[in-house]
């Protein structure tokens, strides 16, 4: 595809079809995302990508965050157990989890930094995966700020910052576009000297 139409076309997609997408492809195209703009070269990104019975322990350790956020708090047991039995075969629905994290670098400007180049990176995945017929949601769910979570995926709160959950596979269904808003209120175009001096 056109690169101007994978970026108009691509949807973020909510509703997979049961079926993986080659092991290949994926590591194709998170090789090739990897190409993203970083400052400094430090490449931050990092994937940690739950498939198959991978999914299920993943699945678990959200359920349990879900559980220390209070989500369930007001529910009683049955009703607890019904939801984390719906949000359970709702994550195992989706064929892949692609957990994207960086170093937390000391430095805020520099960490910045690394958090944007991230993005980039999980933009040229989202694009990458669309342009082969996958589909992607970018999610920023609360149990990713959460310390116990990360420590149990295998990662240090203190050094790694979690940054994203790509959901993947390809789109049961598509969603229609939501339209954007027209840039020309937004783009200011300065070519003429602007700082003007009290003489
Ligand atoms: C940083 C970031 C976090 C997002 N987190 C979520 C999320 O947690 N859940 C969700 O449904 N969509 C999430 N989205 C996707 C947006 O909802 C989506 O891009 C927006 O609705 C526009 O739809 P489109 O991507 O299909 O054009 C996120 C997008 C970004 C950039």
């Amino acid at each position: 595809m056109e690169i101007r139409k994978v970026i108009s076309s691509r949807r973020s997609i909510h509703d997979f079809k049961a079926e993986n997408v080659d092991e290949s492809k994926l590591i194709d195209i998170f090789f090739a995302a990897a190409w993203a703009p970083t400052h400094r070269m430090k490449e931050p990104w990092n994937v940690k990508l739950y498939q198959d019975e991978g999914r299920k322990d993943y699945a678990e350790l959200v359920l349990e965050s879900y559980e220390r956020a209070g989500f369930f708090a007001s529910y009683n047991q049955e009703k607890k157990q019904k939801m984390c039995d719906g949000i359970r075969d709702f994550l195992l629905s989706i064929p892949h989890h692609a957990l994207i994290y960086l170093e937390r670098d000391q430095d805020k400007h520099k960490f910045e930094e690394d958090y944007a180049a991230v993005c980039a990176y999980i933009q040229n995945v989202q694009l990458l995966a669309w342009d082969e017929g996958i589909g992607v949601l970018w999610t920023t769910s609360p149990y990713l700020k959460d310390e116990k979570f990360i420590a149990q995926i295998g990662l240090d709160p203190s050094l790694h910052k979690p940054a994203a959950v790509l959901q993947m596979g390809y789109p049961n269904r598509i969603p229609s576009p939501k339209e954007r808003t027209s840039m020309k209120n937004k783009l200011q175009i300065i070519n003429e000297p602007f700082i003007h001096k009290k003489s």
